[in-house]
């Protein structure tokens, strides 16, 4: 409703003047201004009038009627009337069949777009798992939610860079290597891939510190061989170089698998060991600055002031820490993409590793601090039960997939037996799904998964929207050529193209607060709104030529809006369920 909003400040801004008060709000603050009421039988935008009062030195009442006036005429507006301080609009059956409908055909696939971030580069750092460590579903948020920002951003002109900023450094990789050499080898990783690195990495992790529960003693000399190995690395040993490799490797595949289901791909896997040579001059900076302190042998940055705990730069032994090297790769990214936003997805329990090392960008004189944006999300727990991690008591990613998969492959054989490419429709809803159920709630909400909801054929989920897309395409494929002159006749017509209307504005709002979340919820009111127009107005069967050319343009338009947010949100767009 973009459009109409501005239609109608502008008159607004004529009856302000007429007022008295020309220079009391200009036309872009009126927009901003209206809102959508509660309920549709107070029209479908009103003017609230309380905050004009005091400037235009009336009461509400009257401003709301004296403006009502001015509306008058105007022909994307069907009714509009003063209702206690409130200046009620409904909008014309005229402006949606032009206007609205107009612009989704003429844009297309850019309906719902902007150009506001032309010219703009945003860097995402998102999904970035630790190689060798599971990748469990306390990474689904980083990985859909970062994806979900970058073509939220790339919807708005936005040039974007979405870097896989892998876990690829560490002492980890010193105990994968003992437990390597200690009870691996070659086919066995061949064979089992990273579960079994997985395995190994827990089964060191035991080792060393124990497991009472398994009866294993701990045995913190394994620590030790395990810190030397890493060192040797670091030195640039060949044959742990080589193995650090293959590691890497044979983890990215295994990603791969998870990201194409979720049909994301990644502009850079810069991972942390890129970074290794990048810290020290950072290091130095900080120190030429006089703002590393020494702290029981350690070097940090003191932020009391800021009433936050001290930033690590340094451990004891001179190694670097995970602050360290965010900071000399945000240097990194602003002098590789000079980005103009660099937005980082992690959970929340992250927050305050962020708020710290960007402060001490700040303080280190940085002039594009500002420019970095944490963007947090909360736990996921499964059934109610909370994740563990390390024990390696957790929920992969991939298995949860493969249980929706399954699901939905069960369901789908009951259904629709002789659906074509079966297997690739399973995986499209069994993903979505989950994507979905995720991506409904605000990202900072704790979510418990609860997979029998999230794949509710009949519930507010993603196969229930999928499949509404497609019953568009139903639709779409049996009429044809439809000629006859439109015009609304019910309605649930104007119902549902009020709701394409709002889509411009949706795609802003997800972009301004950071939230998918926005962009499920819509779908949800387009499919709604569709499914309402689709059970109470006849399309194909409609006698009337007119009318039936209209609904199957109104169903085009909603296919279109459809289609183009579904990628929003990481949700693929089938034809046929
Ligand atoms: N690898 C980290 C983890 O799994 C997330 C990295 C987030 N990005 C960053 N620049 N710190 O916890």
């Amino acid at each position: 409703m973009l459009t109409i909003k501005k239609k109608i400040a502008a008159a607004l801004a004529e009856g302000i003047k007429a007022l008295g008060a020309p220079e009391a709000l200009s036309q872009e603050e009126l927009a901003l201004m209206l809102e959508y009421p509660p309920d549709d039988t107070m029209g479908d935008l009103a003017l609230p009038c309380f905050k004009l009062s005091r400037t235009l030195r009336r009461a509400p009442v009257q401003i709301a009627s004296a403006l009502c006036e001015c509306l008058q005429g105007l022909d994307c507006v069907e009714h509009a009337e003063a209702v206690n301080g409130y200046l009620n609009i409904t909008v014309s059956n005229a402006y949606l069949l032009s206007d609205v409908m107009g612009e989704i055909f003429e844009k297309n696939t850019r309906y719902g777009g902007s150009d506001v971030g032309k010219g703009k580069t945003v860097v995402l750092d998102y999904s970035s798992p630790n190689v060798a460590k599971p990748f469990h579903i306390g990474h689904l948020g980083t990985t859909v939610i970062g994806h979900s920002l970058k073509k939220l951003h790339e919807f708005a002109g936005y040039d974007c860079v979405g870097i896989n900023y892998l876990g690829d450094w560490g002492t980890q990789f010193g105990k994968l290597i003992v437990a390597y050499k200690k009870w691996g080898n070659k086919e066995m990783i061949e064979q089992g891939g990273i579960d079994k690195l997985v395995e190994l990495y827990v089964m060191i992790n035991n080792a060393i510190s124990g497991n009472e529960e398994k009866g294993i003693p701990a045995d913190p000399a394994l620590g030790d061989e395990a810190r030397a190995e890493f060192h040797k690395l670091e030195l640039g040993d060949e044959e742990n170089l080589a193995l650090w490799r293959w590691f890497i490797e044979i983890s990215l595949e295994e990603y791969q698998k998870t990201y194409k289901q979720l049909g994301i791909e990644f502009d850079s896997y810069k991972g942390e060991s890129f970074y290794t040579d990048k810290m020290p001059a950072q290091v130095q900076k900080l120190r030429d600055m006089g703002l590393l302190k020494i702290d029981d042998g350690a070097s940090i940055v003191d932020l009391a002031d800021y009433n936050m705990p001290p930033c690590l730069i340094l451990k004891r032994d001179g190694s670097t820490l995970y602050p360290t090297r965010d900071i000399a790769a945000a240097v990194y990214r602003k002098n590789e993409y000079n980005f103009d936003k660099a937005i980082y997805v992690t959970s929340a329990g992250q927050s305050l590793h962020f708020a710290q090392w960007f402060k001490v960008v700040e303080m280190m004189g940085y002039p594009w601090y500002g420019e970095l944006v944490h963007v947090p999300y909360g736990t996921v727990s499964i059934n109610g039960a909370k994740l563990a991690t390390r024990t390696g008591n957790v929920v992969l990613l991939k298995d949860l997939f493969k249980a929706a998969i399954e699901e939905v492959a069960g369901i789908m054989e009951q259904k629709n037996p002789d659906l074509e490419n079966k297997d690739e429709i399973a995986e499209a809803v069994g993903v979505g799904a989950i994507v979905f159920y995720y991506l409904s709630n605000s990202r900072i909400k704790d979510i418990n998964f609860v997979m029998e909801d999230a794949l509710n054929f009949d519930g507010n989920t993603g196969p229930y929207v999928q499949y509404t897309y497609a019953r568009t395409c139903s639709v779409l494929r049996r009429a044809g050529e439809q000629t006859g002159e439109m015009k609304i006749t019910d309605k649930d017509e104007a119902a549902l193209l009020k709701v394409l209307a709002k889509f411009p504005e949706r795609v802003q709002a997800a972009i301004a607060d950071y939230e998918p979340s926005v962009i499920t919820r819509y779908i949800l009111d387009v499919a709604a709104a569709f499914n309402r127009f689709y059970h109470n107005c006849p399309i194909l069967s409609a006698e009337d030529e007119s009318v039936r050319a209209t609904r199957v343009a109104i169903t085009r338009a909603a296919n279109i809006v459809l289609g183009n947010a579904f990628p929003l949100i990481c949700l693929k767009t089938m034809e046929k369920i």
